[in-house]
């Protein structure tokens, strides 16, 4: 089977009106010799292997390190438990190598002509944004996330796009049978979209297909951890086989001028499964991700050969697929807790784009000798030093207490500008103290407490003034910065003031129910401008 001419298959439309399930078994290689299997050079030439007997190795699943006997750790990345027995993981046999000979190529200068738009925009404006500014063509892209979050929706949304927009799009899929790919593309309601589309798990099958007609402008694996290749001997799913099967792909993207995306499962602990190898393989790792109670998405760009990666694109979840969320800071803020001490809206900046979202902070007496620090969406490092800086400059005694920081809505910041908040938030629930819930904080806190400018003030301002805050708690030495936003400005210029400020305003524990009744004409007085957008 191996040694025979590669199948064909065809590539059917959404449309057609058969629905054909069947698809490949993938078989599963228990021999133990690879007598003439073909390996294809850069050059088309195929060079025959005569490898007598494949040798049998360990492989790291997590990192593709590979041993010659078991052992419990990888050495590489540290991991447990995580080798496997694999035959043939040396893709290229030494024999070959030594034998063949280097073939000449032409040098080519800098400023060479490319026949096409380099970029060919996706049609959905928050992917683009995350891929920075679209496919680049030859490009090959990895897309991760958890199961069920919404990979293929996402996908097949884009291929959609695409083709509708006259382009050549090919959606591969090595999981679903065609039947439930057009189920989800008739929920979708882009069952009219011309998508070419196919149930391949071949590797070699798959090239030989499309490198026929026109040459596709998006190609959609979905997913490399399915796809197999007659150049190894591993099953199907193993490190060695997802790392040359996403190598054949890169080369036939390289070769044909065709952008691919390769879908790819994540495994628990966030890593995407199995190939890290293949994130290096790559031009750009996108990774999608959300809360499972929440109907947000957010799409991060984890890796850009050819863009930012500090872009984020946002989604929303939705029964006919997902929507575009042009202003996240809506979405962050519509389900706001107004009122409760230990929550600060934070004027962030992912991106070239203001985003605003709140910080929760619990700051509760512990039982533990060693109490708790868990944070959900920002640096747990940060935090230990935000509250390393409240305890020795602004004499805020947390060691008798446990700290939660949760970031809302499922995002993770990155910037060190939420110190600000993410301390005001924290002190905010230590004295049981509400903050003003028309403020919006910002500012990075350095070890000797002070509080330091950070960039973008204006920007991050004006998107607070548009959601209708009234005023800012910022850096003292960004004042000169803020231009006229509208919004009456707090300069902050250590912690101490804003702990003393925040201080000012608690109550102690137990009088909480006085201490609401008496923000009950702030709470009203906040604007309600945070209903979503419908549509
Ligand atoms: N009828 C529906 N209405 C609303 N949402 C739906 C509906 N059907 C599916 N979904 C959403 O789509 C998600 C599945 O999306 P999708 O199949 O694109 O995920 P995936 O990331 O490709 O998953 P996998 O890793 O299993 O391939 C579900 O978790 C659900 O949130
Ligand atoms: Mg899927
Ligand atoms: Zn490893």
């Amino acid at each position: 089977m191996r040694s025979g001419p590669e199948a064909k298959f065809a590539v059917p439309r959404l449309t057609a009106a058969v629905l054909h399930i069947g698809r490949d078994v993938v078989p599963a290689f228990a021999g133990t010799t690879l007598a003439g299997a073909c390996l294809r050079a850069n050059d088309g030439v195929a060079v025959e292997s005569h490898m007598a007997k494949s040798s049998l190795s360990f492989v790291c699943q997590n990192c593709g390190a590979a041993y010659n006997r078991w052992q419990g750790k990888c050495e590489a990345c540290g991991e447990w438990n995580t080798l496997s027995e694999e035959e043939g993981a040396t893709s290229v046999p030494v024999s070959i190598r030594s034998k063949r000979k280097g073939r000449q190529f032409a040098l080519e200068s800098l400023s060479g002509k490319s026949q096409d738009a380099p970029r060919l925009s996706s049609g959905m404006t928050e992917l683009d944004r995350v891929t920075g500014g679209g496919f680049v063509r030859g490009s090959v892209l990895l897309v991760g996330g958890d199961p069920g979050i919404g990979k293929s929706t996402l996908l097949t949304q884009a291929t959609s796009m695409l083709a509708r927009a006259g382009h050549r799009a090919v959606y591969i899929s090595g999981e679903e049978a065609i039947a439930q790919v057009r189920l989800r593309a008739e929920r979708l309601g882009l069952a009219d979209a011309p998508v070419q589309l196919a149930a391949e798990t071949s590797v070699e099958d798959i090239v030989s297909t499309l490198s026929e007609g026109a040459v596709p402008r998006l190609i959609v694996i979905d997913s490399i951890q399915t796809m197999w290749t007659d150049t190894v001997e591993s099953a199907p799913g193993t490190v060695t086989q997802v790392r040359a099967s996403a190598q054949a792909l890169i080369r036939f993207a390289k070769k044909s001028g065709a952008a691919i995306i390769l879908v790819g499962h994540v495994t628990k602990d966030g890593q995407i499964a199995g190939p890290r190898v293949v994130e290096h393989m790559v031009d750009a790792v996108l990774s999608f991700e959300g809360e499972g109670s929440q109907q947000f998405r957010i799409l991060r760009a984890v890796k850009n050969r050819f863009g930012p990666t500090d872009e984020i694109g946002v989604f929303e979840m939705t029964g006919l697929g997902l929507r575009e969320v042009s202003n996240p800071s809506e979405l962050f803020l519509s389900e706001r807790d107004l009122g409760t001490p230990g929550t600060a809206v934070f004027a962030g900046i992912e991106g070239t784009r203001p985003v605003l979202v709140e910080l929760q902070a619990l700051v509760a007496p512990t039982s533990l000798g060693t109490p708790r620090r868990a944070v959900v969406g920002w640096d747990p490092s940060r935090l230990s030093m935000v509250l390393a800086v409240l305890e020795a400059h602004c004499g805020v005694k947390l060691s008798g207490h446990d700290v939660y920081l949760n970031v809302a809505g499922g995002l993770r910041i990155q910037e060190p500008a939420a110190d600000l908040a993410a301390a005001a938030a924290l002190v905010s629930s230590l004295v049981n103290a509400q903050l003003p819930t028309d403020a919006v904080y910002f500012g990075e806190v350095s070890l000797s407490g002070v509080v330091r400018p950070v960039a973008q003030t204006a920007a991050r301002l004006k998107e607070a003034a548009k959601l209708g805050f009234g005023r800012a708690v910022l850096p003292e030495s960004a004042r000169g910065e803020a231009g006229d936003a509208g919004l009456a400005l707090n300069p902050i210029g250590g912690l101490t003031t804003l702990v003393a400020e925040i201080a000012a305003r608690g109550t102690p524990r137990g009088n909480r129910e006085s201490s609401r009744d008496a923000t009950v004409v702030e709470k009203n007085a906040t604007p309600a401008r945070f209903r979503r957008e419908n549509g």
